[in-house]
This record gives C-alpha cells, sequence and structure tokens, in this order.
C-alpha cells in the first residue's frame, strides 16, 4: 500500500529513487511517480507499474541530487496519471508524497477552493500540499512552519515528503500512523515506507515515530516534535542482507518464500527451543510471565492470513495453558465497543506490524487498561514498538503479497508462546510438555520433505485451473488451514473460495456441491479424523470433486479422493504447519496457470496501512 521513497545527497537521486521504488512494488500499487529538482522542480508521474514510469522517462533530463518517488494505492480517487503522487502546490514549487488518508480533507478542500485554489486531482493529498502552501503565504513562513501547522488540523494517518524549489538541499517528512524509515549514509540521507529499498546504500537506520518531523539535508538529520522540539534521532543497526529481498533464482517470491519455509522456522526456534534442556527461551514471555500466566483472557487481534494463525492459537492456548481466548478481526474490535478489563492480555498478531487496524486495535485495549503482546515479523515496525512486549517471528522480508511463510513463523512462535505459559502454569504435563517440544523441533525437517510435492502440486493445480468456485474444509487446529487454503486461492488465482468448518457444510454449503465444484479437504490424521472421513463421504455421495491434504500412510481417503497431497505425520497441535503447505502451492500453481501475477495480485496490497 503506498510505497515512499526519498533521496538527498551526493549520487544522481533518480536511479536511487527508482530502484527503491520497484523494491517496494511488493507493497502493490496502481500508478507511480517521481519529482526531482534540477534546475527548478520536475514532476513526473504514471499509471501502471514503475515499468511504465520508467520507459516514459526515457530521454528526459534526470539528473537531480535530491527528489521524492511514490507508488500509489488508489483511496481517493481512480488510479490515474492525474490522481498518482507527487502533486505539486498550485504555486508549482512544492511537491508532495503522501502514504495514508485525510479525513478531514473535504472540509479542508471547501475553505481553500473559497479561496480560490483549484485542484488538478481528487486527492487528499493535494489538497494537503495546498494547505500548506497557503499556510506559508498567510504566516510569511518557512515551509517546516508551515507543515508543523498544517498537521495540528490534519486528522487522519500520514506520512508525506516534501520537496521544496527553493531550497534544494532539504526534505522535509513527518509522520503519523503509517511507516517511515530514514537511512543515513554518509554525505547523504534515504527516506523509505521500509528499509528495503535503503540497505544497498547503508544499514544505519532510524524510525520516524508518530507526530515526528524529519528535517533532512545531505549531511544533517534534525527529528522534531510538533511542538518545535528537537529530539535526538536513535540511530539503529539493521539485521538484513540484500539477498533476502531478491528472488534468488525462482520465478515468484511466493514461490521463494513458500520454499523457504523449513528455514524460516528452523530460524524462528533457533536459540529459543532447546530439546536437550527441554527449555524455550524467549525474553519477551520470560520478562512478563506473571502477566502471562495469570490473564483472565487472552484477546487475539490480527487481520487476514495473521487472523488465521490466531485461530489456531486460540485452539493451542485454550488446549495448554486452559485461559479463555477470543479472536477478533482487529477492524471490528476498534470500533464496536468490547469488555476489556484489567488482567486481559492482547495478543497481537501481525507480518508487517504496520496493519492500520490491529494499531488501532492495539491502542483501543490499551486504554482501557490491557496488556499488549506482539507477535510481529517486521523488526522495528510500529507494532513492535507500541506492544509492551512480544516475540519476532523472524521470517525474513516476505515480499509475496500473499503471505506464507509469516504464517507458519507466526504459528511457530504462537506455539511456544503457549508452552512456555503452559509449563509455568503447569497446566501441561512434563512428559505432553517435552513431546510437543520435540515435535516443534522436527517441523523444519518435516517441510523439507513436502517441498517436493511442488510437481504433483503443479499438475493437480492444471487440473482444476479452470474452476469457478472452491470449497475448503477442515476440523479442529485445520478448520483454520481450510480458511487459509480458501483465502490464498482466492486472493492468488481469483478463484471463489470458500473454507468453512468441515461439520458446518450440511448447514447450507452443501447446497453448492455438484461435479463441477473441488472441495479441498484438509484431513491429515488427528483427533477428528473419523469424522472428516463421514464429510468427504458426504462429498462423494453428491459428486464433488474430492482434493485431500492427508497424512503419510494414510490408506482410507485415497481410497475415496483422487487427488491427494500427503504430508508428514505430525501431532494435531502443530499439524497445521505443515498441512498449509501444499494448499499455499496449490493456489500458487492455479494462479501461475492462469497468468497472473501471483506476486502482485490485483487490488490488494502487502502492507495495509489504512483503515
Ligand atoms: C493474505 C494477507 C493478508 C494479511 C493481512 C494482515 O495473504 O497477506 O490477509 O495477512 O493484511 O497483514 P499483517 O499480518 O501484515 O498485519
Amino acid at each position: 500500500m503506498c510505497g515512499i521513497v526519498a533521496y538527498i545527497g551526493h549520487r544522481e537521486a533518480y536511479p536511487v529513487i527508482l530502484k527503491g521504488l520497484k523494491r517496494l512494488e511488493y507493497r502493490g500499487y496502481d500508478s507511480a511517480g517521481v519529482a526531482l529538482l534540477n534546475d527548478g522542480l520536475k514532476v513526473f508521474k504514471k499509471k501502471g507499474m514503475v515499468a511504465d514510469l520508467e520507459e516514459s522517462l526515457i530521454g528526459e533530463n534526470l539528473h537531480a541530487h535530491s527528489g521524492i518517488g511514490h507508488t500509489r494505492w488508489a483511496t481517493h480517487g481512480e488510479p490515474s496519471d492525474r490522481n498518482a503522487h507527487p502533486h505539486q502546490s498550485s504555486n508549482g514549487k512544492l511537491a508532495m508524497i503522501h502514504n495514508g488518508i485525510i479525513e478531514n480533507y473535504t472540509q479542508l478542500k471547501n475553505e481553500l477552493q473559497k479561496k480560490g485554489y483549484q485542484f488538478k486531482s481528487d486527492t487528499d493529498t493535494e489538497v494537503l500540499l495546498n494547505f500548506i502552501e497557503d499556510i506559508q503565504k498567510n504566516n510569511q513562513c518557512g515551509l517546516e512552519e508551515a507543515v508543523r501547522i498544517a498537521l495540528k488540523r490534519v486528522v487522519g494517518a500520514y506520512v508525506i515528503v516534501l520537496i521544496d524549489q527553493d531550497h534544494p538541499d532539504t526534505l522535509i517528512a513527518a509522520r503519523k500512523g503509517s511507516p517511515l524509515v530514514i537511512g543515513v549514509g554518509k554525505g547523504e540521507h534515504f527516506l523509505a515506507s521500509d528499509a528495503s529499498p535503503i540497505i544497498e546504500y547503508t544499514k544505519e537506520v532510524v524510525y520516524v515515530n508518530d507526530y515526528e518531523l524529519a528535517i533532512l539535508k545531505p549531511d544533517e538529520l534534525i527529528l522534531k516534535n510538533l511542538g518545535n522540539e528537537k529530539i535526538t534521532p536513535f540511530i539503529q543497526k539493521l539485521d538484513l542482507e540484500l539477498a533476502a529481498i531478491e528472488k534468488g533464482g525462482y520465478d515468484h517470491f511466493m514461490l521463494k518464500e513458500i520454499f523457504e519455509q523449513p528455514d524460516t522456522i528452523f530460524d524462528c526456534l533457533r536459540g529459543r527451543l532447546d530439546i536437550h534442556k527441554g527449555t524455550i527461551t524467549m525474553a519477551g514471555v520470560q520478562n512478563h510471565m506473571e502477566k502471562l500466566m495469570h490473564a483472565n483472557r487472552i484477546i487475539i487481534v490480527a487481520c487476514g492470513t495473521s487472523w488465521h494463525a490466531g485461530l489456531i492459537a486460540e485452539y493451542v492456548f485454550e488446549e495448554l495453558c486452559r485461559v479463555p481466548v477470543e479472536v477478533e478481526y482487529a477492524s471490528e474490535f476498534r470500533y464496536r465497543n468490547p469488555v476489556i478489563r484489567q488482567g486481559d492480555v492482547i495478543i497481537a498478531i501481525s507480518q508487517s506490524g504496520e496493519t492500520a487496524d490491529t494499531i488501532v486495535a492495539i491502542e483501543k485495549a490499551r486504554e482501557q487498561g490491557a496488556f499488549i503482546f506482539g507477535v510481529v515479523n517486521v523488526v522495528g515496525s510500529s507494532i513492535a514498538r507500541i506492544s509492551d512486549a512480544g516475540a519476532y517471528t523472524h521470517a525474513g522480508p516476505e515480499i509475496g503479497v500473499a503471505s506464507t511463510k509469516a504464517f507458519t513463523a507466526q504459528l511457530a512462535v504462537l506455539t511456544m508462546i503457549a508452552l512456555k505459559i503452559a509449563k509455568e502454569k503447569k497446566t501441561i504435563s512434563e512428559e505432553r510438555y517435552l513431546q510437543l517440544l520435540n515435535e516443534m523441533h522436527e517441523i523444519p525437517e518435516k517441510l523439507r520433505e513436502i517441498l517436493p510435492l511442488n510437481e504433483q502440486i503443479r499438475a493437480l493445480a492444471e487440473k482444476h485451473k479452470d474452476a469457478k468456485d472452491a470449497l475448503y474444509l477442515g476440523r479442529g487446529y485445520n478448520f483454520p488451514v481450510a480458511l487459509e487454503g480458501a483465502l490464498k486461492l482466492k486472493e492468488i488465482s481469483y478463484i471463489h473460495a470458500e473454507g468453512y468448518a468441515a461439520a458446518e457444510m450440511k448447514h447450507g454449503p452443501i447446497a453448492l456441491v455438484d461435479e463441477q465444484l473441488p472441495v479441498v479437504f484438509v484431513a491429515t490424521r488427528d483427533s477428528y479424523h473419523e469424522k472428516i472421513i463421514s464429510n468427504i463421504q458426504e462429498i462423494k455421495a453428491r459428486k464433488g470433486k474430492i482434493i485431500a491434504v492427508i497424512s503419510e500412510g494414510d490408506e482410507v481417503i485415497p481410497m475415496m479422493a483422487p487427488d491427494i497431497m500427503r504430508v508428514p505425520n505430525a501431532d494435531e497441535l502443530v499439524a497445521p504447519m505443515l498441512s498449509v503447505i501444499p494448499l499455499q502451492l496449490f493456489a500458487y500453481h492455479i494462479g501461475v496457470a492462469k497468468g497472473y501475477n501471483v506476486d502482485k495480485p490485483r487490488n490488494l496490497a502487502k502492507s495495509v496501512t489504512v483503515e
């Protein structure tokens, strides 16, 4: 969702910005643009891909040492050249890029229109920019002061970066609610929505906080709050390699990330889970054990795939820790009037750590006295920083828009947290604890065994790629896996897919079943096995096309289902980390077979920074 890149320093700005925008493509966007200071302000923008913008600029004089660039994910106004960023102020001297939504833009626009301002786009961004220009004019003040005054009137979320024709040696940026990272180089500074456009040049970064303003010159970085007080920038070292954000020989990031899972789970367990000592080391849990083990209730807030991980965690926590758990869509939780009491623990799950709904849900719960524990992938992200405690998933950068490796890493972390609390609370026997530790330890190797299914799944995808609809069914721990499988299929292949608890099928969805409908069962061997076999029989009796994820050694289901994907046996509590993999591959291959851009599915954004 909207990518921001800016540069000021000794290099040519355009190549840095263009490369940066390409690195941010995974966030999802529909148009792109750059503004460069080169003998005056030049703004170029184009609907479509960054490559379209690049092509349209061949032959242009793009020489500049400062500039700003943007990929836009439309909110106000259709995707078009006109609505693409950067926007230019009425007097032509300022250009601005923006990520977020200005909620009171209509009011500001009316005020400006009364003063004679005209607008070239439908965006809230152009309104804010002209509002800043107007303040500059009326108050006879510099840009920094005008930005500060304007932001005090603004309702909404934003990252903005401005460039000023009259001050080519300065960029001004501000943040509230959307992510912004500054890269600190030698005689140069970078700005971006995340670290991926920056790591090639410097590993020293500053994460800008809400209500902070950054004033950047090639060799100076000043951070201030909106009250004009200076803040000392906290420079951190990035623990990220360039290779981690490149495709490394795979056709798509999504496939690379599916294949990385044996390693990401290994990394996630490394240094934490020790089967020899029988311990789990997680400082975020250990340091807050009192709060966690005496929680009256755990409320999990998340969105999308992370919400599915939360559903599985609900089963795990209730089983192991004997604590009531509720799982909420962050977007619903934030707007209703939930009952939260002292002693409630919120677990916020997020890959990006920037999902706007999850951030606001956390803030709301905190106001009412809850303790916030974040399970986040992106180090230094907003949710990681606003949580009271947390555990990183350490899955590495996830670039494919559809979440894959982050999901399994979330499950691994959540299971370890539950095991650690259960051990402390003594709600788990020593024998079961050690058995589950061992099961967790074996997951990376078992994941490795699943990946050779890739070719078989490709063939299966070819067979089913023309389906119009699909139904995904599972029970127990595998019910959320069915939801996740259906989500993966719809986002990547645009095939309508529904996930259901298998036993719910006969309360409605069974009406959909005919000879055309693929019905995907997540039916690994667990305590529901006999039950799900009955559900498979029910679909078979109605001639649905059965596809099943089953455990090695299962000889019963293959007699009912022609299309089988086998995964290694595992305890039901950890089985979702395995049973989801064939479903990720199935969705991926159908998307590819249909010729879609699986890394950037239409209309989707990787980091959903608007509500
Ligand atoms: C699905 C997907 C989304 C995200 C959701 C939450 O493949 O990627 O459903 O899971 O937008 O994002 P995070 O986890 O970053 O909060």
